[in-house]
């Protein structure tokens, strides 16, 4: 088969490395790069340290308000799935990349598989809520990480080519387990921590890092913790944050945002993950650090049955009570999968 993944952000950089490598094995494979995300950090970071191929095509669509920025990719990809040929287009996860993917190539007839379907938080006020749903309801093949998203889609009407695989992001973490304890002990000399000392901090998503009122709460949160706060900044957040009159305490260390091999080994010992990411708490569950997420909802919802996450949105006093809570029981299962999520995927075609 001759198949197309199209990437953009950081987050899909994660996803396609282990799905590329799978699908290489036995097809032949092209990666379009939307050029959603283009700093360093963002982007090219996560090519050389993941070894993903170099793209075939750079698309260069930058940033924008929505409705310009998807609808630049959507020109820019449809040109790419004209002049090539493809048996089918490859999409991963929720982002404005994604969207703009599944669409042109809904639109030119060629099938749509998306890698992590069916997540939902049924809120709809979120770009990537409404990324999510368009994205499977274009798709052919879609990929579930987790049985509650097969769940999901059934519940939608969608029932053919709705496969359960298990999460991508897991087979990744397998994977490189084995660096990161050297890592590990590299960046704590480096930052003077100790494990079991520290909690690890990221927040992006549109809802926190455009409200000034939501970064003061999740400031005055990170400002009370009396352990060192570890906070790699998104450049959409350090771009707000200038604005909004912030002062940190000296604990809380605002740094430039890091690889995601750096973030999994600070990850593995950190006391505490606090995040409004949906991928970085599904990977403090799987490397058992307990997780207090800065959201109201979450499309991860095992994460917190299983308590291992807490949903407190961004009130300070809901921020440092839920760090101080004790550590939960061990999980008795993992929902997302064996590990061999993108193998699987691979060979469904
Ligand atoms: C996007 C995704 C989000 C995902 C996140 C991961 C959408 C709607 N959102 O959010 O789901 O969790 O990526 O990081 O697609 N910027 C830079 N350099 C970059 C990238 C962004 O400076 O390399 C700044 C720009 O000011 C830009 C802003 O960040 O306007 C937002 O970037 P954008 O790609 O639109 O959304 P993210 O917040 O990154």
């Amino acid at each position: 088969m001759r198949l197309a993944s199209i990437v953009g952000a950081r987050p899909q950089l994660v996803k396609v490395a282990v799905v590329s490598r799978a699908l290489r094995q036995l097809h032949e494979e092209l990666i379009i790069h939307t050029g959603q995300h283009y700093d360093y950090s963002m982007s090219e970071q996560f090519f050389d340290e993941l070894n993903i191929p170099a793209p075939d095509y750079h698309l260069g669509c930058g940033s924008g308000p929505h409705g310009a920025q998807t609808g630049r990719m959507l020109e820019a990809i449809e040109e790419v799935l004209t002049r090539e040929r493809f048996d089918a287009v490859i999409v991963y996860g929720d982002t404005n990349s994604t969207l703009a993917g599944a669409l042109a190539a809904a639109k030119l007839h060629i099938p749509v598989a998306h890698v992590e379907a069916g997540l939902r938080n049924f809120d709809q006020s979120m770009p990537e809520e409404i990324n999510r749903v368009l994205s499977d309801h274009l798709s052919s093949h879609l990929f579930c990480p987790t049985e509650t998203a097969c769940r999901n889609l059934n519940n939608e009407g969608i029932t053919h080519g709705v496969e359960f695989v298990g999460d991508v992001m897991y087979d990744l973490l397998l994977q490189v387990q084995p660096e990161l304890a050297g890592r590990n002990e590299r960046l704590l000399r480096a930052l003077r921590l100790s494990p079991q000392s520290y909690a690890l901090v990221t927040v992006h998503r549109a809802v926190n890092a455009d409200s000034a009122e939501a970064m003061r709460g999740i400031a005055e949160g990170l400002n009370r913790l009396e352990m060192p706060v570890i906070f790699p900044v998104h450049p959409r957040t350090r771009a707000r944050l200038e604005g909004y009159d912030i002062t940190w305490e000296k604990h809380v260390h605002l740094m430039e945002p890091l690889g995601y091999l750096d973030m999994m080994a600070l990850g593995r010992t950190a006391y505490r993950i606090l995040t409004d990411s949906g991928g970085l708490q599904k990977e403090a569950f799987l490397l058992r650090v307990p997780c207090v997420t800065l959201r109201e909802e979450t499309e991860w919802v095992e994460t917190v049955e299983a308590g291992w996450n807490v949903l407190v949105g961004t009130r300070w006093q809901d921020i440092v009570k839920a760090v101080d809570r004790p550590r939960p029981e061990p999980p008795e299962h993992n929902p997302f999968g064996e590990g061999d999520a993108a193998v699987r995927i691979a060979h469904s075609w």
